[in-house]
This record gives C-alpha cells, structure tokens and sequence, in this order.
C-alpha cells in the first residue's frame, strides 16, 4: 500500500493553494507515495473524517498564507483544534513539514514556518527541512532559481498582491514547491 501524505492549508484568495498543489504534484512524483489536498475547512468539525485521515497519514504538510507576520486565523484555528490529539500525543514520530506564501519578498514568513515548525515540535513530530541550496544570491543567480527567497525551514512563495492566482506566486516558487513535495516523499520513505 502507497504511503500516505496529507496536506492541510488555508488560502485566502488561491496563492497559497497553487503552492499547496505544486507541493502535492511534487509528492505524487514518487513512486509509493501518494499525496492528498486538505483544505482547513474539511477540519472545522473536530468530527470530520478528514481528522482521521491525518491520524493514519505517514505525514502531515501544513501551510497557508503569512497574514499580519503570522499564520492566518483558519491555520491557527486548525491548530488549536488539533489539541486533543496533541493531549495523546497521537502524532508523536509522524514526518511534518511546511509551507507559506506572502505578498512581499520577505513578508516576515520565517515567521509563519516558525509556528508551523513549533506546532510540529509540540506533538512530538518530526520535522523536515527544505533541502534546497538558496537560489538568486549572487551575482548569476536569477529571480527564477528554485529557493529564489532563499528558505531553509520549509517551502516558502511570494505572490504578487495585484496579481490573482493564475499568475502568482510565480514559476519559480512553484517548481521549489515541487521540488520539497519529492522530497518530502523521499523523507517518507527512507523513514517508514
Ligand atoms: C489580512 C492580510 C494580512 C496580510 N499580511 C501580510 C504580511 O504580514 N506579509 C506579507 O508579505 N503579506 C501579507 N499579506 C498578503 C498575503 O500574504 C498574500 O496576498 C498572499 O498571496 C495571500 O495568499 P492566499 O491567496 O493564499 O490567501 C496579507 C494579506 C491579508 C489579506
């Protein structure tokens, strides 16, 4: 049976689902690993099925736009809603990552994946860094390079504020995005 990554984000306006979807293409490029789209909104009820679905997944990717220098408000809401399992620990030594989009170059998304990145700590999960060397930092280097924002924590965007989803954020954050769903699913792997 193919192990299973679960990909919870929130997005706004659609910027940050584009970056969700190029990091679920990228894990589905994987041979045994198969990835699936979890909008926060599945997770609202604390009943939904969609709750299950993470307590059996191989790993958990979470993301969603950087609001205010943070997470958005339906991140943090699933966050908090996830405090029984954090109670039992029941996602102890399961793979987690994450991801962000915002509208200037920095935007203050370290931020952002710094929660993410404690919120995994605190259920005992495991985290899984970028794996990528920084792009477009010298005097070669393009705004189209894969890791053009020059991220290590997690997979990170910017997306124009004028421009709507089928333009932004733009092919370069995309294909890094790609590039952490594989390695994601390589992590997945090697560890289970
Ligand atoms: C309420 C709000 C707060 C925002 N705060 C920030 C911010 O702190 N830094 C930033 O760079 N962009 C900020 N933005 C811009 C968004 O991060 C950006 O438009 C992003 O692409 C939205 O992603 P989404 O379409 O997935 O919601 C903010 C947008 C909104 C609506």
């Amino acid at each position: 049976m193919s192990k299973q990554v679960q990909v919870v984000y929130h997005s706004g306006y659609g910027h940050t689902e584009r970056q969700a979807k190029a990091i679920a293409e990228g894990i589905d490029a994987e041979d045994g690993v198969g990835a699936t789209l979890v909008p926060v909104d599945e997770l609202a009820d604390t009943e939904a099925p969609a709750w299950a679905m993470l307590d059996s997944a191989d790993a958990i990717v979470m993301g969603g736009p950087t609001y205010m220098g943070s997470v958005s408000a339906a991140l943090k809401q699933f966050m908090e809603a996830s405090s029984a399992r954090w109670m039992e620990q029941r996602w102890a030594g399961k793979l987690a990552a994450g991801f962000t989009t915002s509208g200037s170059q920095n935007g203050d998304k370290q931020n952002t994946l710094l929660q993410i990145l404690t919120f995994a700590a605190q259920h005992g999960m495991l985290w899984i860094n970028l794996n990528q060397l920084p792009g477009n930092n010298s005097s070669s280097g393009s705004v189209e390079d894969p890791n053009r924002l020059g991220a290590s924590l997690g997979a990170m965007a910017q997306a124009n504020i004028d421009e709507g989803p089928d333009v932004a954020p733009p092919a370069a954050d995309l294909e890094t995005a790609r590039r952490f769903g594989t390695h994601i699913a390589a992590c997945v792997k090697r560890w289970h």
